[in-house]
This record gives structure tokens, C-alpha cells and sequence, in this order.
């Protein structure tokens, strides 16, 4: 069973491209959920990692971008928030190729969670900015 669903109630931000990208990222995250929690080889969960965590990286860059084109007064904080994540992601990556660290389904429930809580928040504030 996928680990996160988009779903336009919770998820939607009325962003034409946010809105892509998530979904877009939504699949990745599944992807690398689904090969570490069944028993993949170490180096197929590492390249989902990476381009999970390259997608996050290229999508947060995007929206900023957006944000800053429009003079979105949120911006500062929205951007703070992207850096926690990309700051944990940047901690997994390097810890995952040293092998000192493995993805779990608690990594999995992290990045769900924090998706869940940004997006309905932090993302569908720009609503508004962004399609003005
Ligand atoms: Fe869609 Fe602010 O991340």
C-alpha cells in the first residue's frame, strides 16, 4: 500500500505546478518507501533516495522562485521551513552512503508527516500571491 496518497482535500494548494510537482514527489517518496521496507538491494534504495531527495531539493527551488517573483510577504518562513527538511535529507543521504544509516519506515512516516503538515499550510498560503 502506497505510504501517501494525494488526495485534493488535504493536499490541493490550487498551484497548477505545485500541485504537479507534488504528486510528482508524492511517487517518489512511495517508491523509495516501498523498495526499503521490501527488502531491496542497498544501492536501489540509495538511487531512490537520491532522486527523492533531488526532486525536494529542484520542487523547494521552484516554489521559492515563484514566491520571490511575486514579493510573497510568507516567503522568509516558508523558505526556513524548506531548509529544516533539505538539512535532514542532506543528514540521511550522507549517513545512508557511509552505511550508518538505513531508510526505516519511521523515515518514510517523517517525510509523509512533514508533507502532510507543510503543503496544507505553508503551500496553500501562496495561493492567492501566486496566481495573482
Ligand atoms: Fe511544496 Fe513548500 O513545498
Amino acid at each position: 500500500m502506497a505510504l501517501i496518497t494525494w488526495n485534493a482535500e488535504q493536499h490541493e494548494t490550487k498551484v497548477a505546478f505545485a500541485d504537479d510537482e507534488h504528486k510528482i514527489l508524492f511517487g517518489k517518496l512511495n517508491k523509495l518507501y516501498d523498495l526499503a521496507t521490501g527488502g531491496a538491494e542497498r544501492n536501489e534504495v540509495g538511487q531512490a533516495l537520491d532522486d527523492l531527495i533531488a526532486y525536494v531539493v529542484e520542487h523547494f527551488a521552484h516554489e521559492e522562485k515563484e514566491m520571490q517573483a511575486k514579493n510573497f510577504s510568507g516567503y522568509a518562513a516558508h523558505k526556513a521551513e524548506h531548509d529544516a527538511l533539505v538539512g535532514i535529507c542532506a543528514d540521511l543521504q550522507e549517513k545512508f552512503g557511509k552505511g550508518e544509516a538505513d531508510v526505516t519506515e519511521d523515515t518514510g512516516a517523517l517525510v509523509k508527516n512533514w508533507l502532510d503538515s507543510h503543503i496544507p499550510t505553508f503551500d496553500r498560503a501562496y495561493e492567492s500571491t501566486l496566481n495573482s
